[in-house]
């Protein structure tokens, strides 16, 4: 049969529409998803790629930001002390921290809640008992638990970043409802939250100069580790998981030549 016939064979056609299908099906996760993305604008992030890892003197000015910004309205309730261990603090460190804080402990043998200074085992207490308190204080908006919120947002770090820049005066025209903020990235451009940075809302110990853009990219690395913390450790066995799989197809092909040799 010659060639060009072959492809008009129902039985190859048949191969060809299974092929199509199989490529539709797993292309379309894919493609869906870049439908729902919101325009963003990209950010260089040190712990993007496969060889990606954390910047740790950025990741401790971002907690000093969320502790003197951010944690006044959101928790970061999968956070505990003594993980910042594993962001460059030593042990005195994340003790002083923690003691920095006041946490309810008990019931106690009188059965009273009490205030204690917390220890490094205590999750990292967020600013409102519960939620309702945190809406009644915030407009009626709940502000999320930052623990988790660049894993939950389409676009990860740079939405969490380019709604901290996204300020801006609403268009002519365009109806605010009271109490909002115009913000070029929120879905519906009307949040909650006010602008939480301005330039020097904190001074940082290493010297950095304390702009918004900086500030947005620290809190945003800090909370992308918080969200991932194990990243680091994922792309050191990725890489061992990869050389592993070059040397065995190397072995494997050496072990085939040799066994097949008499037989050419
Ligand atoms: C004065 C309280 C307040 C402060 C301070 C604050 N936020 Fe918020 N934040 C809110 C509220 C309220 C919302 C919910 C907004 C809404 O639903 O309209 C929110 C929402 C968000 C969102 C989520 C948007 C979404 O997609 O749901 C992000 C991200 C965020 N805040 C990050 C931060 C970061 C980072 C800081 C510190 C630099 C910060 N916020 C400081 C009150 C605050």
């Amino acid at each position: 049969m010659a060639p060009e016939r072959r492809w008009r064979s129902p039985e190859m056609l048949k191969h060809v529409f299974a092929a199509m299908a199989l490529s539709t099906v797993l292309l379309a996760p894919v493609l869906v998803r870049a439908a729902d993305e919101i325009p963003l604008p990209r950010q260089e992030w040190s712990f993007e790629g496969v060889f990606g890892t954390y910047d740790l003197a950025s990741l401790q000015r971002g907690f000093q930001v969320y502790k003197e910004v951010c944690s006044v309205c959101h928790p970061v309730k999968h956070l505990y002390f003594r993980n910042l261990a594993e962001i460059g603090y030593n042990e005195d460190e994340v003790k002083a921290i923690a003691a920095g804080y006041q946490v309810t402990d008990g019931p106690n043998d009188e059965g009273q809640m009490y205030q204690r200074p917390g220890r490094p085992s205590d999750p990292v207490p967020g600013p409102f008992p519960n939620d309702q308190a945190a809406r009644a204080a915030n407009n009626g908006a709940l502000p999320p638990d930052q623990s988790l919120i660049v894993k939950a947002r389409p676009g990860g770090p740079n939405y969490v970043y380019a709604i901290l820049t996204g300020y801006k005066e609403a268009p002519e025209g365009f109806k605010m409802l009271e109490g909002m903020n115009y913000n070029e990235f929120f879905a519906g451009h009307q949040i909650a939250m006010p602008p939480p940075l301005s330039d020097n809302s904190v001074t940082f110990a290493d010297g950095t100069p304390a702009t918004v853009p900086q500030m947005a990219h620290d809190v945003t690395s800090f909370l992308t580790w918080a969200a991932e913390p194990n990243l680091d450790d994922r792309h050191r066995i990725g890489f061992k998981v990869i050389m592993f799989l070059i040397v065995a197809a190397g072995v494997f092909y050496a072990a085939k030549r040799k066994i097949w040799a008499p037989i050419h």
